[in-house]
């Protein structure tokens, strides 16, 4: 079975859109994301737009700020203060990675707690590994609603994510975790990471490795979740970690790339602002 994420999205969305169209009858206002995007990498490009996108169709009020990339990490942090500053903002969100002069953590530390969407903010990051109340961040939280949604029985059952990154890898380990599953993170450093992959009923992979996982390094039935976002260096089309035409056949269930994971991460991000504009109604 191929789990669309695109499917799922779009009718999350559409839930959301419904909600949203309330709000101004309610509490004057719809909620408003601020958007940053700093220098011209296309990747970035293409995902600020699409955030841009999904926020019209949920009918939230965006803004992207776009900055060179040789902004100084003062004007940045400057630009930030501001808009935590503004209470006509509800959710900040700076687009990754910056400019190599720029200090991620620092800039990540600078937006509010309250306005941050991403659930980057090291006390949001705290307070997931706490098991408190938390921004979840969004692909994360995108994968379990997925898999949630294609029915797949998390508690017990043998997950291994491949990545450690602090967006991916770090934090659906804690999630999968969270729901009971015996979590296993491998990454670039583990030994015989094929022997590993094959024990894995849930398989997450987060490596941004074109076509890296391939077919002889799962088992049959396994749930398979592709996180990765690269250009096939054989043909320049969008492809995932996952040997998808190898690994499809085996698999019980498979995300595929686009339309898996990627319009997930959106929709959590619609839903993370709608949130923090709920709480603050309430504060
Ligand atoms: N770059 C790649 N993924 C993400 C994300 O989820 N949030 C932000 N801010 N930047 C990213």
């Amino acid at each position: 079975m191929i789990i669309s994420g695109k499917e799922l999205s779009a009718k999350l969305k559409a839930e959301m859109a419904e909600q949203v169209a309330l709000f101004p009858e309610k509490y004057g206002r719809v909620p408003h994301l601020v958007v940053i995007l700093v220098g011209d990498n296309p990747a970035s490009v293409s995902y600020v737009t699409g955030k841009a996108k999904a926020c019209e169709l949920v009918g939230l009020k965006n803004t992207t700020i776009r900055k060179p990339a040789d902004i100084s990490e003062a004007e940045l942090l400057e630009l930030i203060a501001g808009l935590n500053a503004d209470a006509g903002v509800d959710g900040i969100l700076v687009q990754l990675p910056l400019p190599k002069h720029i200090d991620e953590g620092r800039v990540i530390e600078a937006i509010s707690r309250e306005k941050d969407v991403d659930g980057f903010h090291p006390l949001n990051v705290a307070a997931l590994w706490q098991k408190r109340e938390c921004v979840l961040p969004c692909t994360p939280k995108g994968i379990i609603k997925l898999l949630k949604a294609a029915g797949v029985q998390i508690a017990g059952k043998r997950a291994v994510v491949i990545g450690r990154s602090n967006i991916v890898g770090l934090p659906v380990s804690k999630l999968l975790l969270d729901e009971n599953a015996t979590v296993t993170t491998a990454h670039s450093r583990t030994s015989d990471l094929p022997a590993l992959t094959r024990q894995a009923e849930i398989l997450v992979v987060a490596i941004g490795r074109p076509k890296f996982v391939t077919a002889d390094m799962v088992s049959d039935g396994t749930v398979v979740i592709d996180v990765g976002v690269n250009r096939d260096p054989e043909t320049g089309k969008l492809c995932g970690d996952v040997d998808f035409a190898g690994v499809e056949s085996k698999a019980s269930v498979i995300t595929p790339v686009p339309g898996g994971v990627g319009p997930m991460t959106i929709c959590c991000l619609m839903e993370n602002t709608i949130e923090c504009f709920l709480a603050k109604m309430k504060r």
